[in-house]
């Protein structure tokens, strides 16, 4: 069983954007409450955020980070989580049927973003809410001052303008579960007007509009191509989501996961391409894929079946396997294979839901396996990002037929000369791969990284040969 790669300087895709090590902050379940921001916890600041966590939310190298939501966000009122604690509403959130305190809120979240060193990405409100809504939150986010809403920001301790660049109008609008559920034309015109406003108090900003809630939708690429009709020359990106389910005990088809993300990024930026050339508008729409994981999906409606109004639940706090770490790995290798087209990526969540970071209430925080390939690739995965095409055999899988066995992709650090390859090895046999680096005459030392055991050294002499374990994840770094 072998496998050859040839890596070379010439076949450039782009730049390893740090934006595509983006995560998600939603107000579901344990991702706030007791996940990010816990008064009283041992570890939390006077505002009640887990230094535990914003620890481990550093070393992940997490870069963006979205906020509210989500389903969540299409039945916010963003200024009740404003102002003094003490007079914050409660509120019914019927995407999660949870009740929402607001003791958390915008200005906590851009204290946390800060802390935590990371861009925050704002979702407004396109379900229940409009224009006017959306062009308030930015007003008091983005406007220096002298205005009611953008002083009322000051008055409530941040002086400067946050100056927010991100924003996704609205979430998840193709999905008769989204509360204010929309056609495709009815949200495109609404996105389309809420963008254009948008831009007249703040050029800077970039949007993205709401494409699939996934692949599979029933209305997927013309959904994109409707919205992208009404919206293409005043956004951005587009939005994909995607989460693999492993329920159903079906190795060979989990391990094969990228294939499917790898054919959706095809097919949403042939659409986003489709109606450019139509609209003769020869700018190129880039891909917020702003939700992506694994998702063990089968358990939430029974979560959220078996219980009434409560505050903060436990909610799809999945614990992860090897097998789901080396998935999450290749996701991130297939992003990065599409640098040229996709210019954001978060995984869904950062903690407690879905997560690689997960908390006790008052107790211990601790990584998942799905946590190491994330870090390992967002602290390597700098500088120019190229293309491998590598020569594999193929294994078959009963979702997606035959699938090649060797995923990877090379990232060169132009400052250091480093060199790294992600590589996993989709099947279950050991595969030998034969790594051709003759075009990097300079490089000297190799190191093959695994997630279950110590590095080890390679003989670094233009050829090298690397065996890859079955259902594995690795990176062979070169120096
Ligand atoms: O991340 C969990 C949920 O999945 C999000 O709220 C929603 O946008 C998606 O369906």
């Amino acid at each position: 069983h072998t496998a050859r790669v040839v890596i070379d300087p010439a076949f450039r895709i782009g730049e390893a954007d740090r934006r595509l090590f983006g995560s998600f902050v939603e107000h579901m379940g344990r991702c706030v409450y007791g996940g990010i921001f816990e008064p009283g916890h041992p570890s939390a600041d006077p505002l009640g955020l887990r230094q535990d966590v914003l620890e481990l939310t550093r070393e992940l190298g997490v870069s963006v980070v979205r906020y509210p939501g989500g389903n969540f966000v299409s039945g916010y009122r963003w200024e009740d989580g404003t102002g003094p604690v003490g007079d914050r509403p409660r509120r019914l959130d019927l995407a999660w049927k949870t009740i929402e305190t607001n003791a958390f809120g915008l200005d906590e979240f851009m204290v946390w973003a800060r802390a935590a060193g990371v861009e925050p990405m704002l979702a407004v409100n396109l379900g229940t809410r409009g224009v006017q809504e959306a062009l308030d939150l930015l007003e008091y986010v983005n406007h220096p001052g002298g205005t009611s809403l953008s002083d009322r920001r000051r008055k409530h301790g941040a002086e400067q303008p946050y100056d927010v660049k991100l924003w996704c109008l609205g979430n998840e609008l193709d999905g008769p579960w989204q509360v204010g559920h929309k056609t495709a034309d009815e949200y495109g015109r609404l996105a389309a007007e809420t963008a254009r406003a948008m831009k007249l108090i703040d050029p800077s900003v970039s949007l993205i509009a709401c494409g699939s809630s996934n692949r599979g939708m029933a209305t997927f690429a013309a959904w994109e191509a409707t919205v992208l009709e009404h919206t293409y020359e005043h956004v951005d990106y587009i939005s994909a989501h995607t989460y693999y389910d492993p329920s159903d005990g079906d190795r060979a088809s989990i391990l094969a996961s990228a294939v499917d993300m790898d054919a959706f990024i095809d097919e949403v930026v042939a659409t986003a391409d489709h109606v450019g050339a139509k609209l003769r508008n020869r700018k190129r729409l880039k891909i917020s894929f702003d939700e992506w994981n694994v998702w063990y999906q089968s358990r939430l409606q029974h979560d959220l079946d078996r219980r009434g109004w409560v505050e903060a639940p436990a909610l799809i706090e999945d614990d992860y396997t090897a097998t789901d770490a080396v998935v999450v790995g290749d996701l991130l290798i297939t992003l990065l294979r599409h640098a040229d087209r996709v210019g954001v990526a978060c995984q869904a969540q950062l903690v407690n839901v879905i997560a690689p970071i997960r908390t006790e209430t008052g107790g211990r925080a601790w990584r998942q396996s799905i946590f190491h390939p994330f870090a390992l690739t967002a602290r390597h995965a700098r500088g120019t990002v190229l293309r491998t095409e590598p020569v594999t055999p193929s294994h078959d899988t009963k979702r997606y037929g035959p699938v090649p066995s060797l995923s990877t992709v090379a990232v060169h650090d132009d400052e250091t000369g480093a060199l790294s390859v992600f590589a996993v090895n989709r099947g279950e046999t050991p595969l030998s791969v034969e790594l051709d680096l003759r075009a990097f005459p300079g490089l000297t030392t190799t190191e093959h990284l695994t997630l279950d055991g110590p590095p080890r050294r390679l003989d670094t002499a233009g050829r090298i040969t690397v065996e890859l374990a079955g259902a594995s994840w690795n990176l062979i770094r070169s120096s």
